[in-house]
């Protein structure tokens, strides 16, 4: 019970653990049984293609993200790619998109937690991503390539003129590096750099490129200038979106179904001190995202306003649209009262100081707490993920203006089909005088 939890926190994470100590179990079950759909699915869809693809070879496209951006915008760049592998196969070759590992990410904090080379198996169900478009982790590409190599990376970048005469127009050209080249050449002539934390991986040519525009103008690029099998972008996010929020986005974002284990997870603490279910919040999820098609307002969401209250680097630049903590709590009291709810689930990011003041402030909240030992298994990352999936349960949600974390929030209800109004919240600046609430981007199916 969440009133239970909140008054005795030292039962609560014991509870929790033991909870999530019996979902390990599960979590080492569900990841052998996920691998194994995932080569199916993959082996199927390879099968399929094979009758055509007497002429088409197989290529892999790598991409990274420039290192200081998180988890949110990176799964973000993971739709402006798998957007671009759909239009590389309509014609040509069997492209195949490498998923880059998880790991060094600047809000990914907890000491002592190893957190490099994690396979997007460990948060993303990968059958429903293969469901979309073809993809394979970074150690499947390794074997099946027949070692770490990859033989081209393009770094993008924008132009060194920026628009010339004002004027924006869509254009890719190969120049000189504008900055400083991540990458350098060893003994052997191969290029070293970040390779995921792959120390063995090098590259065979590293070139610069100037692009500007949607993530498909890359394809020609790749079709025609190049010729070798690996391709690897750098900097994938100077590619903007082919269309953002129309069908091609949201049958991927759709695809980007969280891990079944941390799903459960999420489910077992809804239940446990949130008092919350899918039956009785008409919250039902298809295990095929293919067939979730949830109608706008028929999810009711378990008993508790969601919070979302982005901290850190969003109060250190003493932003107009962030609140202080006083003027959160005072507006998720508002809202508790308004919708009649006596509980709330916060997740945050933030720092010891300004948990012990909102802690002060709102005693009876509830947040996710993972022990040491579950941290270890879930990462920084499995944690994100779960604190997101409560959130998108809850009746009513509220988020921190401009945070991606926010945003994927707001996909997901979307996806279970809570009414709009009951999800595009943020919280305004205490100061704030044109306070202008999230866009509503509604599925395209
Ligand atoms: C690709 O090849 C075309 C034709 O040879 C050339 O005009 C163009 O500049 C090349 N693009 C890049 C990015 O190398
Ligand atoms: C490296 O890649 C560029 C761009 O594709 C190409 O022009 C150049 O010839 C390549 N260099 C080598 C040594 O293969
Ligand atoms: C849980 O919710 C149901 C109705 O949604 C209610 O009948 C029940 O009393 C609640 N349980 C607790 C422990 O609050």
């Amino acid at each position: 019970m969440a009133h239970g939890a909140v008054h005795t926190p030292d039962v609560c994470i014991a509870s929790i653990y033991s909870f999530t100590a019996f979902c390990s179990s599960i979590l080492v079950a569900f990841a052998a049984l996920e691998t194994v759909n995932a080569d199916n699915a993959f082996s199927a869809s390879r099968a399929a293609t094979a009758p055509v693809a007497a002429a088409r070879d197989l290529r892999y496209l790598l991409y990274d993200v420039n290192p200081p951006e998180g988890f949110n915008l990176r799964r973000d760049v993971y739709i402006r790619m798998a957007s671009m592998v759909k239009t590389l196969r309509k014609e040509g070759d069997d492209w195949v998109l490498v998923l880059p590992p998880w790991g060094r990410l600047y809000h990914w904090q907890s000491p002592n937690v190893h957190q490099v080379h994690i396979p997007w198996g460990e948060f993303f169900s990968l059958t429903s991503l293969q469901a979309n478009v073809p993809v394979i982790e970074y150690e499947e590409f390794i074997a099946e390539n027949g070692g770490p190599f990859i033989d081209q990376v393009l770094v993008l970048q924008n132009y060194a003129e920026g628009w010339t005469d004002g004027k924006w127009e869509e254009k890719v050209d190969e120049r000189p590096c504008v900055d400083k080249l991540m990458y350098s050449k060893d003994k052997q002539g191969y290029y070293r750099g970040w390779f995921w934390g792959y120390e063995e991986t090098r590259a065979r040519n590293v070139t610069c490129i100037s692009a500007q525009g949607h993530a498909s103008i890359m394809a020609p690029v790749l079709q025609k200038n190049i010729t070798v099998t690996s391709v690897m972008l750098d900097r994938a996010e100077t590619l903007l979106h082919d269309h953002y929020a129309g069908k091609d986005y949201w049958d991927t974002r759709r695809s980007m179904v969280f891990a079944k284990h941390l799903r459960l997870i999420g489910d077992g603490f809804r239940e446990k001190y949130l008092n919350s279910t899918d039956d009785r919040d008409h919250t039902i999820y298809s295990e095929d995202w293919t067939r979730m098609k949830a109608k706008l307002g028929s999810a009711k969401g378990g008993p508790y306003l969601g919070v979302h209250l982005r901290r850190k680097d969003f109060i250190w630049g003493h932003r107009e649209d962030v609140p202080s903590l006083k003027g959160a709590v005072k507006k998720m009291r508002s809202l508790m009262k308004k919708h009649k709810l006596d509980t709330v689930f916060v997740a945050t990011d933030a720092d010891e100081e300004e948990l012990r003041e909102l802690k002060g402030l709102l005693p009876d909240m509830v947040r996710f707490e993972p022990s040491r030992e579950d941290l270890e298994l879930l990462k920084d990352g499995g944690v994100a993920i779960i604190d997101q999936w409560i959130c998108a349960h809850a009746r009513f949600f509220i988020g921190t203006s401009v945070s991606t974390f926010s945003f994927r929030i707001h996909e997901e209800r979307e996806i279970l089909g809570f009414d709009p109004k009951a999800t595009y919240n943020r919280f305004c600046g205490d100061t704030e005088k044109d306070c202008e609430q999230p866009t509503h981007w509604k599925i395209v199916f």
